[in-house]
């Protein structure tokens, strides 16, 4: 069997963590897919940079179009972020020369998932996501292969690591926002442009990929109620647990007869509940399904080692020929949802 060989875009926290698990794990990865994972070309802005592990024997490309469309590479790995300019550029080109996808750009995907997921299924290749909801959590490969039978009827969660990290900090320290954001800044969890994460967009992205799958809709990130973090004081953290709560980042999305019902906010939950109970980069999402009832799934939702893990995956998946709908179904039957708003209790 022909190695299934890579071409990376983004050398950052995540696309290092990935070259470093093909490079540590070749022997385990060929075992378990059949095929041997290979690196073939890599690309980043700055080529001369100290990245702490060697890139030798890869080929470099400046122009990340230029890598997604060589013939040495058969899965495109988008880790460069941000929902247009060079990541969806790379990434149109990647599937129109029939090369599969991986990112874990969820910027990209809330913006032009449909589009980029119908040019995928036309060209008949993967277009892979694993990492762009909740870091490590296999969230998606659950709702789109193990909770198939189910029709979801929510699906909730805490979703930005780096808010979570934020609040959960300012607590437990007592430091303030500012000492806490740059700790998590120095921890790798921040987007490029850390508005995304405390203005609650990162994890409305998220969101709405989610609600994607769940209920069968387009992407629809505009029809999400979003308020984010950046009013949150310390003040407000300490009454909410002198009244046994915690504030969290919660998101929610829940289909009604008034259509999809979806808001990501700041909110109380009780503090000795699961979610209550969330400390640091942590993420974690409910999914109800009407057979299987309420699945919990906890773990980290940031970070090179998560992140590539959940990456590994999906590259896995298509190194074992697995082939799956884009969203769970094919993307030219997503229905359009009414967005129903601030309906969610
Ligand atoms: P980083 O900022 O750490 O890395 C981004 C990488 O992309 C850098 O290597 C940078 O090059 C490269 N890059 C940026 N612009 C260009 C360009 N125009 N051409 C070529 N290369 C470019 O980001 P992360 O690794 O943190 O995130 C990558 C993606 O993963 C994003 O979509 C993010 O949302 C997503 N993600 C991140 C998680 C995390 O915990 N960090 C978790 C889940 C998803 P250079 O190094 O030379 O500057
Ligand atoms: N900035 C994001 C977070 C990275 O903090 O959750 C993971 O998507």
């Amino acid at each position: 069997t022909q190695p299934l060989r890579l071409g990376i875009a983004g050398l950052g926290t995540v696309g290092i963590g990935v070259v470093k698990i093909v490079k540590q794990q070749a022997e385990l990865l060929s075992a378990r897919t059949g095929r041997k994972i290979e690196i073939s070309a890599v690309s980043a802005r700055t080529r001369d940079k100290d990245r702490g592990v060697s890139l030798s024997g890869f080929a470099w490309e400046d122009d990340p179009v230029a890598l997604a469309t060589r013939d040495d590479v058969d899965v495109f790995v988008e880790l460069m972020g941000g929902s247009d300019g060079p990541a969806k550029a790379a990434t149109e080109a990647a599937l129109k020369a029939g090369k599969h996808v991986v990112t874990a750009n969820k910027a990209m995907l809330a913006v032009h998932g449909q589009a980029l997921a119908e040019e995928a299924e036309g060209a008949g290749v993967n277009l892979r996501f694993e990492a762009a909801v909740a870091g490590g959590i296999p969230v998606i490969k659950t709702l789109t292969e193990s909770l198939a039978g189910n029709q979801i009827t929510r699906v909730m969660g805490v979703m930005n690591g780096t808010c979570n990290y934020i609040l959960t900090r300012m607590e437990s320290a007592g430091l303030t926002y500012e000492t806490v954001f740059d700790e998590a800044n120095a921890l790798g969890y921040l987007e490029a442009d850390p508005t995304l994460d405390v203005g609650g967009i990162d994890a409305g992205h998220k969101l709405a990929i989610l609600a994607s799958i769940a209920f069968g809709t387009q992407v629809d990130f505009n029809g999400i109620e979003i308020e984010g973090i950046e009013r949150i004081s310390i003040s407000d953290i300490r009454h909410a647990r002198d009244m046994g709560y915690r504030i969290k980042l919660l998101g929610v999305a829940q289909m009604s007869g008034r259509g999809l019902e979806s808001r990501m906010s700041p909110c109380l939950v009780p503090a000795n509940s699961p979610l209550g109970a969330l400390e640091g980069p942590t993420n974690m999402c409910i999914l109800e399904g009407d057979s299987v009832g309420q699945i919990v799934l906890r773990g980290a939702g940031a970070g090179e080692g998560p992140t590539a893990s959940a990456v590994m995956g999906d590259i896995c998946d298509i190194a074992r020929g697995l082939k799956i709908a884009t969203f769970g179904v094919p993307a030219d039957q997503l229905v359009q949802a009414e967005s129903a708003r601030s309906a969610v209790p």
